[in-house]
């Protein structure tokens, strides 16, 4: 019984922290992300949402790259979000439509490093982004650059090196600067758990594929080849 009360009680004080932290943020972010996991998983709640989830945030992204996209957010989403409603017909191919996509909210220094360390908190269960999902090996990323470019098609979709590729994921030109390498490989290993409806493929990847593949995006922005 005491055991329960105490499990209880741990239970309310992470969910009484994660809720106080997502109290900190300015009640605008939370018009267009949602902040805690949605109990509503429906495909109809994707289309009509307004921004990606940030219910993992303190697991998907790096602080320091928080703190600086707050004070000047650039386009992650070369075709806004979501891309589908941004789309216009070009000569070839589909073309992002630039009068629709909508400059983010900026901050200053002192609310975007609250706005970060509120964000931070919010971290992901153990079980969706494993701490050592990545096991670290480097020597992988030129195999994954293989992979990412020309056997699992993710190129297609996302901004890779150089900026080239598809426009409707977002852009991984400096993933290794914006996102935790934990995060990369438990969400290239299954993109459904963390977004039920999201059109991103499972790709039923080995594990030594999503390792390279995390390597290499891993050291994307980094300076680094
Ligand atoms: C009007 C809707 C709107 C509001 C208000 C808003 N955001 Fe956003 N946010 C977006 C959209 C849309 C994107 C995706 C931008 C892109 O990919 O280019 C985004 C992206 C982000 C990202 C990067 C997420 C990712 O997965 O790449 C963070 C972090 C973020 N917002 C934090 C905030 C915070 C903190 C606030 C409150 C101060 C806030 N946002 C307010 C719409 C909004
Ligand atoms: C059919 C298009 C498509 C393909 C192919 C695709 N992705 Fe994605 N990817 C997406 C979409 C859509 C998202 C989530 C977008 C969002 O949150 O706005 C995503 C998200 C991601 C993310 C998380 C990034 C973030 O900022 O949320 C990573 C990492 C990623 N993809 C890597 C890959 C890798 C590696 C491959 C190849 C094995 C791949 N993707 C193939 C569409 C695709």
């Amino acid at each position: 019984m005491k055991g329960l009360l105490l499990a209880v009680a741990g239970l309310t004080a992470a969910f009484l922290s994660s809720a106080s932290a997502a109290d900190k943020l300015d009640p605008s972010c939370s018009s267009c992300h949602a902040l805690a996991k949605p109990t509503d998983t429906s495909l109809d709640r994707l289309l009509a949402r307004k921004g990606p989830d940030l219910w993992y945030a303190g697991s998907k992204f790096n602080k320091d790259w928080l703190v600086s996209w707050l004070q000047d957010p650039k386009h992650i989403r070369p075709a806004g979000y979501p891309y589908f409603k941004n789309i216009k017909k070009g000569d070839k191919h589909d073309e992002p439509d630039p009068s629709k996509i909508l400059a983010h909210p900026k901050l200053n220094k002192a609310d975007a490093e609250a706005a970060a360390d509120a964000l931070m908190v919010l971290k992901a269960p153990d079980d969706l982004v494993p701490a050592g999902a990545f096991k670290g090996d480097m020597k992988g990323a030129r195999m994954g650059a293989l992979a990412f470019i020309k056997f699992r098609g993710c190129v297609g979709c996302h901004q890779g090196e150089n900026g080239e590729g598809g426009l409707s994921g977002p852009e991984l030109t400096d993933a290794g600067t914006r996102l935790q390498p934990d995060f990369i490989a438990a969400y290239i290993s299954d993109p459904q758990r963390f977004d039920p409806h999201i059109w991103m493929p499972t790709a039923n990847l080995k594990d030594l594929d999503i390792q390279r593949l995390t390597a290499f995006l891993a050291q994307l922005g980094q300076g680094g080849k």
